[in-house]
């Protein structure tokens, strides 16, 4: 049961631009939820939005208006990130829940302050990790966690893309931010390192750039060399401005008894069943007659930013119900933004970065209760969980913000 009273859950959506719109469409679609409303700055792109999806949805400018004129459980927030935290500030106010997107915010202060706001508020925070979700990282991560090939050693993830800033079906904001593609789009990459390796980052050496002929003001080209805490290494490579138009991903993973391959963005994820005492016979380089033949992995059929979508908002919603904590909550999230934030150390410096150096600068520590539930806890809960992350962001109630 949602917080209205009703079954299917009454959700808002702020923000119906590049994304918004799919979230429309996914909300809209969800069988346990309706699209009680839609808010964007730009009017025409929320009524666009309703008319495509849900006719009798009425559309907004300003979200404390909306959320004065109606009845919502829960807010999907798809707007860009200078907006995340006071969007996200208000909705807690009304004491609802909110799924907001990535990044929650390029201002590590802010994210921990909504993190602390949502424990006060005793409210979920999920945040827009949707290519978790894909059936590629579900497969990958099985691998990984259920030991089927051995150990996982080491990963090589490369993601060669020309993305033209200047197409009018793309978001404009990210032309003029300080670190376009590791807080869009790589952001999205380490988060699937984490959750699909099931480990977290140890330390990394990281490089960024901007090539001549690229659309954007500043470093869209990152490369990162990760040690994580359980000895895995990956490396990698991603970028917006690339000298070839057809969009390159390649996701390998080396594994004691074999390899997993992805070759497509949101699909063809191959298996590679490694037989060691070929090395000895054949030729000393072997081509595709002579080395092992890649078995494809079965994988559910999956519209891309659809169905990885659908997947997360099923996670949000039962939490709104109260039926399951989410995984992919804002506490989460803050692990994968400070390896954003060594990445910059890195690239200033120079050198080697240990996370733990990140989370003594942000004065992050370990979540006050259940590490697993993260978000949500009671209103008993919110009180210490007050105290302990202002105590983490070294400030007071007052200082903070936080309703005393
Ligand atoms: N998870 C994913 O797969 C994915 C994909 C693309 C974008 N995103 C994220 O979604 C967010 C939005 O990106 P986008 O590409 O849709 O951007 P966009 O510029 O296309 O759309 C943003 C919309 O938000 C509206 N807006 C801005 N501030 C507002 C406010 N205060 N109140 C109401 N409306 C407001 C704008 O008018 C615009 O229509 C970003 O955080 C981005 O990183 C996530």
């Amino acid at each position: 049961m949602c917080p209205t009273g009703s079954d299917s859950a009454r959700v808002l959506l702020v923000g119906a631009g590049v994304r918004g719109a799919k979230w429309a469409r996914v909300i809209a679609e969800a069988p346990d939820a309706t699209l009680a409303g839609i808010v964007d700055l730009d009017e025409a792109r929320a009524r666009r939005a309703r008319d495509e999806h849900a006719p009798d949805a009425p559309v907004e400018r300003d979200f404390a208006s909306a959320l004065a004129h109606v009845a919502v459980d829960a807010v999907v927030i798809a707007t860009p990130p200078d907006s995340h935290h006071s969007l996200v500030s208000q909705a807690f106010d009304q004491g609802l829940d909110v799924l907001c997107e990535k990044p929650l915010s390029d201002e590590m202060d802010e994210v921990l302050d909504l993190i602390a706001r949502a424990d006060n508020a005793g409210r979920h925070l999920v945040v827009g990790m949707n290519f978790r979700y894909l059936p590629t990282s579900q497969r990958i991560r099985h691998y990984a966690r259920s030991g089927g090939l051995g150990d996982l050693s080491y990963g090589h993830f490369t993601y060669h893309r020309q993305r033209d800033g200047n197409r009018h079906d793309l978001n404009d904001y990210v032309m003029t931010m300080a670190h376009p593609m590791l807080l869009e789009q790589s952001i999205h990459h380490f988060d699937l390192l984490r959750y699909c390796y099931d480990a977290e980052v140890e330390s990394l050496v990281c490089d960024t750039w901007r090539p001549s002929w690229s659309t954007y003001g500043n470093d869209c080209c990152v490369s990162v060399l990760f040690r994580f805490e359980n000895g895995v290494r990956a490396n990698y490579l991603g970028t917006w401005t690339a000298a070839w138009n057809r969009m390159d991903f390649r996701w390998r993973t080396e594994f004691e008894r074999g390899a997993l391959i992805q070759r497509e963005q949101f699909e063809d994820l191959v298996r590679i069943d490694f037989d060691r005492g070929l090395g000895l016979r054949g030729s000393n380089f072997k081509g595709d007659a002579e080395g092992e033949t890649p078995v494809p992995e079965p994988l559910a059929p999956c519209t891309a930013f659809i169905d990885d979508t659908r997947e997360l908002l099923a996670e949000f919603l039962r939490a709104v119900r109260g039926e399951a904590e989410p995984v992919t909550t804002a506490r989460d999230h803050l692990k994968t933004l400070l390896v954003v934030q060594a990445c910059i150390e890195s690239e200033q410096r120079g050198g080697w970065v240990a996370l733990r150096e990140m989370e003594e600068r942000f004065r992050v520590s370990a979540p006050p209760v259940n590490t697993n539930t993260g978000e949500g806890r009671s209103d008993a809960d919110a009180g210490s969980a007050r105290r302990q992350i202002a105590e983490n962001v070294g400030r007071s109630d007052e200082e903070t913000g936080f309703p005393s």
